[in-house]
C-alpha cells in the first residue's frame, strides 16, 4: 500500500492506494458515527462486506448510474442524513464509483457546512480520477457538474480489489482518464506506450498510483482551479463533455475517449501537435475504444461546449490539447470554427470507415 497526502492551505488529504488498503485503513473508521452513501449495483455486490466492516450503519443507495446524480437526490440524501441524526463529527463514506463521489461530497461539503468525507472508489475511473482533488458536483437543468463545491476528502481508500467485479466497459472508462494523464505526464505516455494489454489488473494497479500522483501534484498546485494548472486535466473534455450531453448514450469516460480524438483532429489541423505523437495517441485511444463514433451530427453536439466552464466568452471555445510527449496546450477558437473542425473530423472518421 502507497501513501500520498495532498497538501492545501485549508486541509490535508491523505491518500492510500494499494492491495489491501481497504482492510487496513476502515478499522479505523470503527468507533465514529459513519453514513454510507453507495448505489443500488454496488449495494448488490457489496452490502455484506459494508455490514462485516461498519456493522450497522446508516445507508443510503442511490439508483446507479449518472441520471442519479441530480439536485433532486442531493436533497434527499441530505434528508436521510438528518434523519439519521449525522453531526458535525460524523463521517460520511462515499463508497461507489464518480457518480456516489460527487453527489455525497457535495452532500458532506453541505451538510451543516461540512462533516467529514472518506472517498472509497469502487471503479477505476474514479480511482484514477474523480475520488482524488475534492471536485464535487451534481447535473443541473442539463448541464453537467454545474451546482458543486470543492471540497477535500480527508481520506480516500483506493483498493484494487474492488476492480475484479467490474464490467470491461467500466475499465475501459477508467482508461479514457488514464490516457488523458498519458498525454499530460511523460512517465505514464511511456508505461501506456509500452504496455500490450492495457486491460491487465497488474498493469492498471499500477498505472493508478501514477495517475493519482499526477492529480495530487496538480491538486497541491492550483486546488480551485483558478492557477491554469488543474485546467489541464480537462484535456479531452470540452468536446467529451459536450457529446455527453448531447448524445448520452454512452459513459463519462468513454466520451473523454472520443472527446480526445476530435481534439487531437483539431490540434492537427490547427499545427498544433507533433504528427508522430498524433498518430500514437489515437493509436492508443483505438487500442481502447476500437469504434470511434463518426456521430453525423457532431457540429451540432458541439454547440454545447459553449457552456465550458473553461471558457473565458461565450463566443470562444477554449480546450486543452496534446502538444508533444508530457506537454498540453490551450486552444481557443471561435466556436463557429470550433464546430465546423469537429464537422469535418466526424466526415474523416466516417470516409476512414468506408
Ligand atoms: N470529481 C471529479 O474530479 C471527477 C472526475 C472525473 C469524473 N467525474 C464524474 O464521475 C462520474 C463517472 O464515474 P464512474 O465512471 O465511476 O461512473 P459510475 O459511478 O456511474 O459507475 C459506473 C458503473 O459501475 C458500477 N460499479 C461501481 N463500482 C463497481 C464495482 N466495483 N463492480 C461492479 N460495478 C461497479 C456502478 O454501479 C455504475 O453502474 C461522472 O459523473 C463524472 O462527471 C468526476
Ligand atoms: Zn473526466
Amino acid at each position: 500500500m502507497q501513501k500520498l497526502t495532498i497538501n492545501t492551505p485549508s486541509v490535508t488529504s491523505t491518500i492510500y492506494c494499494g492491495e489491501g488498503a481497504f482492510k487496513e485503513r476502515t478499522p479505523l473508521l470503527k468507533g465514529k458515527q459513519l453514513f454510507v452513501v453507495t448505489d443500488s449495483n454496488v449495494y448488490r455486490l457489496y452490502s455484506g462486506l459494508l455490514r462485516e466492516t461498519f456493522g450497522d450503519v446508516s445507508v443510503h443507495i442511490l439508483p446507479a448510474g449518472e441520471k442519479s446524480k441530480n439536485a433532486h437526490n442531493l436533497l434527499k440524501i441530505l434528508a436521510d442524513m438528518l434523519k439519521a441524526g449525522v453531526t458535525r463529527s460524523s463521517t460520511v463514506i462515499a463508497f461507489g464509483g464518480g457518480v456516489v463521489g460527487d453527489i455525497a461530497g457535495l452532500a458532506a461539503a453541505l451538510y451543516m457546512r461540512g462533516v467529514s468525507i472518506v472517498q472509497i472508489p469502487t471503479t477505476l475511473l474514479s480511482q484514477v480520477d474523480s475520488s482524488v482533488g475534492g471536485k464535487t458536483a451534481v447535473d443541473f437543468n442539463g448541464v453537467k457538474n454545474i451546482v458543486g463545491a470543492f471540497y477535500q476528502p480527508y481520506e480516500v481508500i483506493v483498493d484494487p480489489v474492488f476492480l475484479t467485479t467490474l464490467p470491461k466497459r467500466e475499465l475501459r472508462c477508467g482508461l479514457g482518464e488514464i490516457i488523458k494523464y498519458g498525454a499530460l505526464d511523460e512517465g505514464i505516455y511511456k508505461k501506456l506506450i509500452a504496455q500490450k494489454d492495457l486491460f491487465s489488473t497488474e498493469f492498471l494497479e499500477s498505472i493508478t498510483y501514477d495517475c493519482i500522483a499526477h492529480k495530487a501534484a496538480v491538486v497541491c498546485a492550483d486546488e480551485h482551479d483558478t492557477g491554469g494548472q488543474r485546467k489541464t486535466l480537462n484535456l479531452g473534455h470540452t468536446t467529451g463533455h459536450a457529446f455527453e450531453l448531447y448524445y448520452k448514450r454512452k459513459s463519462h469516460g468513454e466520451f473523454v475517449l472520443i472527446g480526445m480524438i476530435y481534439e487531437i483532429y483539431i490540434a492537427r489541423r490547427l499545427g498544433k501537435i507533433e504528427e508522430g505523437y498524433a498518430r500514437n495517441l489515437v493509436g492508443l485511444i483505438k487500442k481502447v475504444l476500437p469504434s470511434i463514433p463518426a456521430y453525423p451530427d457532431a457540429s451540432k453536439a458541439a454547440e454545447f461546449a459553449k457552456y465550458d466552464k473553461k471558457n473565458k466568452e461565450v463566443t470562444h471555445i477554449s480546450l486543452i490539447a496534446p502538444h508533444s510527449e508530457g506537454e498540453s496546450i490551450e486552444i481557443t477558437l471561435p466556436a463557429e470554427e470550433y464546430c465546423s473542425l469537429i464537422r469535418e473530423c466526424s466526415r474523416e472518421i466516417k470516409e476512414k470507415r468506408a
